[in-house]
């Protein structure tokens, strides 16, 4: 994997902001794949602004993002729905047809997740997809133990990441145990990943994927079997990195 470590996490997100923007200029008619979490949000920010000061159009646009919780419809202010429309599509002039989430509220949520990678596929796949990476090495919500060979699916939330997920719920019972998730095999499939990570929260993370063998115990370990992946990192998230 390639690794460019920026002075802090505002610039580590301007640096992915940057490489978005002129992935879609350079391509006004792609697939990107998006992201949601507390990591993203400077990027999306920083999107906006360029899409406000004309430097970006995203009309042409498709987008997959990673995963949703199973159980919250795109109105609850904590689904990924709601997170994707009031950090990022409701300020830019990408159609609201082309943006895909998976539904949370979809009667056979097993059913949905066969059709997600469908729908993917039927977009000639995802051209530029964007990461954050977990505290237990988790991509998306492929948890520890997650295969290579993953596809869109339902999965339980590890106890880990419902507890680190309550921050954004008024209390840890009302985190949902269950999400449709893209799986590592549909990820690998990008042509293209970035993958952004701050704060020393995620240094051991960060080291054990880039540094350690590729192994179930950290699911973002297999990205080093990706042909063209980045990390953008601020250097607390580098630290570790020997
Ligand atoms: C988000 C996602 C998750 C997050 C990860 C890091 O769509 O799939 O894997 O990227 O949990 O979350 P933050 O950025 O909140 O630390």
């Amino acid at each position: 994997a390639k690794v460019i470590v920026c002075a802090d996490a505002a610039a580590a997100s301007r640096t992915v902001a940057n490489m978005i923007v002129a992935a879609v200029n350079a391509n006004p008619s792609m697939v990107l794949g998006l992201a949601t979490g507390g990591t993203p949000t400077a990027t999306y920010a920083n999107i906006v602004d360029d899409y406000r000061a004309g430097k970006v159009q995203f009309k042409d646009v498709t987008s997959f993002n990673l995963d949703e919780y199973i159980g919250l419809s795109g109105t609850h202010p904590q689904s990924f729905r709601y997170f994707m429309q009031s950090e990022l599509f409701d300020h830019i002039d990408i159609d609201p047809n082309n943006t895909f989430v998976p539904d949370g509220d979809a009667r056979d949520p097993d059913a949905h997740a066969i059709q997600y990678e469908a729908q993917i596929a039927a977009s000639g796949g995802i051209d530029l997809q964007l990461l954050g990476i977990g505290h237990n090495g988790h991509i998306a919500f492929n948890e520890p133990g997650a295969s290579p060979s993953t596809r869109t699916r339902v999965v339980e939330l590890t106890p880990s990441t419902i507890e680190k997920n309550a921050r954004f719920f008024a209390s840890a019972d009302e985190v949902p145990k269950t999400a449709i998730t893209m799986g590592i095999g549909t990820i690998l499939e990008a042509k293209k990943i970035l993958l952004l990570a701050t704060g020393d929260g995620k240094a051991e993370a960060v080291r054990r994927s880039l540094q350690e063998a590729a192994s179930e115990a950290i699911p973002a370990s297999w990205l080093e079997q990706h042909p063209d992946v980045t990390f953008v990192l601020d250097e607390a998230a580098a630290s570790e990195l020997v």
